[in-house]
């Protein structure tokens, strides 16, 4: 086993040594790794924090004041996190020789921006000559020195071939008299990517985790090659003896998980393979997204809650103590406040500095988590489950937009009529009602059950007149998910009926082959305004269906306005999610 912070042998080679600066998985700063042999010294991706690498400085000072030996730098990609901090290793006393694949060496002569994901963690390349690029074109290229180099330890390249008529190229480069490292290239999470065998360990950056929310997408990220990767790190499993495979962030592990990693990979890619690549333009734009998603779930979470709150009272005034204790039980309630908190102070705590991409992260860690602590299932029979759908599918529009899937019309519509329908008359008629109650009594839990839901009901249209226009009953079709247009009339109901309004109309029509639908509601002096924030989770789930949805206020009216996609038949839209 390798262990953080120990020198320990490598397991397969005679004589290198590793002592891993392995971390808490951190998108700031990769794991670093430094093998020594009597011959010379190797830093694998040095990172990016200044603590990290001044452990490192110290290590190398120490083993060189033991004996002088070369010191190489080598990069398993391009990515600022793995190395940022690289400089303090080649200036001055250590001088150390910095090799990378070819490619990344035109990435960083360059002082590339975009591939080497800099501009997401809003830092410069720092200016870092490249010793040696392998795995390049022999001849030299514009970027000049940063070009293929072969060095005295590096024999020449190979072809391996890894299924009959397939084969991939693979340098070898001697670590002293008896040990070698290979070192193969493995794009796909960038195009620079390599991974380097070492006796039994295999290092391979951060390939493990090329697949994911957030990951996947970026710029230089490649799926048809890293579909190629992971069929090499497939035979690599089967043709080398691999004892440890040691990821660029997080701990090492048995090749056997990591084969299963490549199969998830694997099924991933093919819903992949079509991404908008994520720069910083759309960072900023999800963490919009992100904040819009957060304030609508408080405001879910506080409506589910207080019934929660209000039928557990009420059932412990009508002695029912135990089935108004289940109900507390049924979610951790001061749990999920406590994430909202912190996401929060967390938010707050960042505003207006430049490391966007770890909030984000951190609101998609923070809605992992909130996912798991809250689930609305446990209390279904209590609310409208058009209520609780809304949570989830609140989640998985905001991880859609994170992956960076392309909207697609789709290939059926709905009858925009019916679907309103039944919205309005959701919204008329009480779900839980009195005669049900009546009904269980005697039942036992059936009775308390009923009990509890009628408590729990709250009348928020009592008293809202709904006005539809005959056009909304006039079939229309419309290409859209029907679910998600459902909660949106909701949600807009809702805040409408929460403000005051006690009148709402509804007309529908059509415009250059896109329909729409009308809501109008009549203001008065005792209406309160509805604030733009409160529609914005309307306005950005449509645009993420290829839609639109716009408020038009005037003195005596505020209306609203659903714009759908297109009707079927027409092939438009495109928008992004
Ligand atoms: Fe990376």
């Amino acid at each position: 086993m390798i262990e953080n912070g120990k020198w320990t042998q490598v397991p397969g080679t005679r004589e290198v040594q590793i002592y891993p600066l392995i971390r808490q998985p951190s998108i700031l700063c990769s794991n670093s790794f430094v093998l020594a042999t009597s011959s010379q010294i190797i830093v694998m991706d040095p990172g990016a924090d200044t603590l990290q690498i001044a452990e490192i400085g110290k290590i190398l000072t120490s083993l060189l004041a033991e004996a002088s030996r070369p010191v190489f730098v080598y990069l398993s990609h391009c990515h600022i996190d793995h190395f940022f901090a690289v400089p303090f290793l080649l200036e001055g006393a250590l001088g150390a020789r910095l090799i990378c694949h070819a490619e990344g060496a035109r990435l960083l002569s360059r002082r590339d921006r975009a591939v080497t994901v800099s501009d997401l963690h809003a830092l410069d390349v720092p200016a870092c000559d490249v010793w040696a690029g392998i795995f390049g074109p022999e001849e030299s290229v514009e970027a000049g020195p940063s070009a293929y180099h072969p060095f005295e330890e590096m024999f020449q390249p190979e072809r391996v071939e890894i299924q009959a008529g397939s084969s991939v190229p693979t340098v070898q480069v001697a670590v002293n008299g008896h040990d070698r490292m290979e070192i193969f290239q493995t794009p796909g999470h960038s195009p620079d990517g390599v991974s380097f065998l070492v006796g039994k360990c295999l290092f391979v950056g951060d390939l493990p985790f090329a697949t994911d929310i957030g990951v996947a997408g970026a710029v230089g990220w490649d799926p048809e090659a890293l579909d190629e990767t992971l069929s090499l790190l497939r035979w690599l499993g089967r043709n080398r003896e691999i004892e440890w495979v040691v990821p660029g962030h997080g701990k090492p592990f048995s090749f056997d998980q990591f084969e299963k990693i490549i199969h998830r990979q694997e099924r991933q890619l093919k819903t992949l393979s079509d991404l908008i690549p994520m720069d910083r333009q759309r960072l900023l734009d999800l963490l919009d997204y992100a904040g819009i998603v957060l304030d609508e779930i408080s405001v879910l979470f506080a409506v589910v809650s207080a019934r929660l709150l209000k039928t557990a009272h009420w059932l412990e005034i009508l002695d029912e103590k135990e089935e108004a204790g289940n109900l507390q039980n049924a979610i951790d309630l001061p749990a999920v406040e406590r994430l909202i908190d912190d996401f929060h102070y967390f938010v707050e705590d960042f505003k207006g500095k430049e490391l966007k991409n770890i909030i984000l992260v951190r609101a998609l860690h923070f809605m992992a988590r909130f996912d798991k602590t809250f689930s609305p299932e446990s209390v279904s029979y209590l609310m409208d489950p058009l209520l609780l759908r809304r949570i989830k599918t609140l989640f998985s529009e905001f991880y859609h937009a994170t992956y960076g899937f392309r909207f697609v019309l789709p290939e059926e519509g709905f009858d925009l009529s019916e679907a309103v329908e039944e919205v309005v008359s959701k919204a008329r008629e009480p779900l839980f009602s009195d005669q049900a109650v009546l009904e269980a009594t005697g039942a036992g839990e059936t009775f308390l059950k009923a009990l509890a839901s009628r408590i729990a009901e709250h009348p928020l249209f009592e008293g809202v007149q709904f006005d539809l226009d005959p056009s909304c009953r006039k079939a229309a079709q419309v290409r859209m998910d029907r679910a998600v247009f459902q909660d949106l009339l909701l949600i807009l109901f809702e805040r409408l009926a929460v403000r005051g309004f006690e009148r709402i109309e509804l007309v529908s029509g059509e415009t250059s082959g896109r329909s729409w639908l009308r809501i109008s509601a009549a203001t008065s002096p005792e209406t309160a305004p509805l604030e733009g924030r409160q529609l914005r989770i309307i306005q950005r789930t449509m645009q993420n269906h290829g839609g639109d949805f716009q408020e038009q206020q005037d003195r005596s009216h505020s209306r609203f306005v659903f714009e759908f996609p297109g009707s079927s038949g027409s092939d438009q839209g495109n928008g992004l999610i």
